[in-house]
């Protein structure tokens, strides 16, 4: 049946504006209400268009799709109809030959990015639809040559570490200071990294990992000045912290401490579409034509016009509201902060070495484990971002309100009340415990050939694979790396209390990949 012109367009948005009553009832009293905003416009409530290239390209693109005015020859191939798959497809726009025509789109998407790099004091920024993930491997490509050194923290996303072997670059470990009383990884010191940097003279950058996933922060301005003194640059992998710097009671953001470059998630700590990411750089001691070529070489070239006005949007957001967002999101974290100390054998991650918007909940003392907590808080419609035996980290983040975060938090005492029992100590996740024994480089590992062996007969072999307990997603075994006997049994642990062992070829663990050996 051929279509018609309802067809193409059924499911279609209608003009999305709705007008403020302009009389409220207020505790039975009549209030008129003398100045009355003008109309809201629903599709952008806080009118950020004005301030966002991409985001107004895309409201413009969205609006006559949904009026039935385009006939796109060109992808994505659903033809903005909703009739074939449905509204999964809803508000996808292509950032070429969508939010602009193909031939222009770039200058469209530069105009949005050099907005962000302008509020984050950068003089380089792309907007990724890849993730962090994309932006920690865009920036190893970035940094240096196959078979240099990089300083490298060793709670390092996994992301990193195949950007490594992207890259070809060899980690030289630094490890976090750990803090026996909650099991959970500080901060890197600076002297770690002068004394790797004086051990390895030739490395070519500093990376490191602020806010670690616990939000432990550490001295960035002091990491940037033994980066620079040894001549390179330092590079943060700030996934969590795209909000930082933007009010006066939290750590600035690491370019404003002194990093060359960094990478933060918009879809973590922003309002934006998931997937959405910023990799902004200064480009004293990084070469910006080498960044785009790294950024380019690893990102898609169809990417969704809607993720990246999503970023825009969030930026803009962030620019002119960041400061009262932030404000909302550090009040209601300091109370619930405050609520959960009050409860017996409950603790939190607080004091100067912690960021201040993330609660971290310490469950050892109540004895409760925390995947009964989590599981829980899944069927109260409140699913947290991470939970092990010990540990509950929520996101709270500036789209939460006061309230929502308070009953939050209740939900939160009421399961721990209910799986309360003796109290224990922390046992350190093994993920951050882990000390690893480099035998490969990483990408000479990733290539190697590899064999299947039973758990038992891999400790002593050289692994194959990335293992990593995700969240948080460091990697416990990493090509390359020494298969110990220590490691394996915590890896164990993990999935048997319920944890998921990401990346491995046989998440059982009942067999691992490791390097063949070469009689074989
Ligand atoms: C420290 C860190 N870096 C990078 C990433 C990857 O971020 P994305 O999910 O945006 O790709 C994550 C994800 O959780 C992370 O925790």
């Amino acid at each position: 049946m051929p279509d018609t012109p309802d067809k193409r367009t059924s499911g279609r948005r209608r003009r999305h504006r709705s007008v403020i009553p302009l009389v409220l009832v207020m505790h039975t009293r009549r209030v008129t209400l003398q100045e009355m905003p003008g109309p809201v416009d629903t599709r952008d409530p806080r009118g950020l268009r004005s301030d966002a290239p991409l985001l107004d390209a895309w409201l413009r693109f969205t609006e006559r799709a949904a009026a039935g005015e385009l006939t796109p020859m060109s992808v994505p191939g659903h033809k903005q109809r909703q009739d074939l798959v449905g509204p999964v497809v809803a508000g996808d726009a292509p950032l070429y030959g969508g939010l602009d025509t193909i031939k222009h789109a770039d200058v469209l998407r530069a105009e949005g990015e050099a907005r962000a790099a302008r509020l984050w004091g950068a003089d380089w920024c792309r907007f990724s639809v890849a993730g962090s993930t994309h932006g920690n491997q865009a920036l190893a490509l970035a940094v240096g040559s196959p078979g240099q050194e990089i300083i490298v923290t060793r709670i390092l996303h996994r992301s990193l570490l195949l950007g490594l072997v992207l890259a070809g670059l060899r980690p030289v470990w630094v490890r976090p200071e750990m803090d026996p009383a909650s099991g959970l990884p500080g901060a890197v010191a600076v002297d770690t990294v002068r004394a790797a940097l004086r051990a390895h003279p030739r490395a070519c950058a500093v990376y490191l990992g602020e806010p670690s996933y616990v939000g432990t922060i550490g001295d960035l301005a002091g990491h940037a000045t033994a980066a620079h003194e040894a001549g390179v640059p330092l590079v943060v992998d700030a996934a969590w912290a795209a909000h930082l710097g933007f009010h006066p009671d939290l750590p600035p953001h690491a370019l404003a401490a002194g990093a060359d470059a960094m990478v933060t998630s918009a879809h973590k700590a922003l309002p934006a579409y998931t997937q959405g990411a910023l990799v902004l750089a200064r480009t004293e001691r990084l070469d910006p034509a080498r960044l785009d070529r790294a950024f380019d070489a690893t990102h898609t070239t169809s990417p969704t016009g809607s993720i990246m006005a999503s970023i825009d949007a969030a930026r803009a957001l962030l620019a002119r509201d960041g400061k009262d967002l932030c404000g909302r999101l550090l009040r209601s974290v300091a109370a619930a902060r405050q609520r959960l100390r009050q409860v017996p054998g409950l603790g939190v991650l607080d004091g100067p070495g912690v960021e201040p918007t993330k609660l971290v909940v310490l469950l050892a003392g109540t004895g409760a484990h925390g995947i009964a907590v989590e599981a829980d808080l899944i069927a109260a419609g409140m699913p947290v971002e991470m939970a092990d035996r010990d540990t509950v980290v929520p996101i709270v983040a500036m789209a939460d309100d006061e309230d929502h975060v308070a009953a939050f938090t209740e939900t939160l005492v009421a399961a721990v009340e209910r799986h309360r029992g003796p109290p224990r100590h922390p046992a350190p996740a093994a993920a951050w415990t882990v000390v690893p024994e480099t035998i490969l480089a990483p990408r000479d590992a990733f290539f190697a050939p590899a064999e299947t062996v039973p758990a038992d007969a891999a400790v002593g072999r050289v692994s194959a694979e990335l293992i990593a307990p995700y969240p948080p997603g460091v990697p416990v075994f990493a090509p390359g790396e020494l298969i110990t006997a220590e490691a394996l049994h915590a890896l164990r642990e993990v999935r048997a209390d319920g944890g998921r062992i990401a990346y491995a070829a046989d998440p059982t663990l009942a067999t691992l990949q490791v390097i063949a050996r070469p009689d074989r």
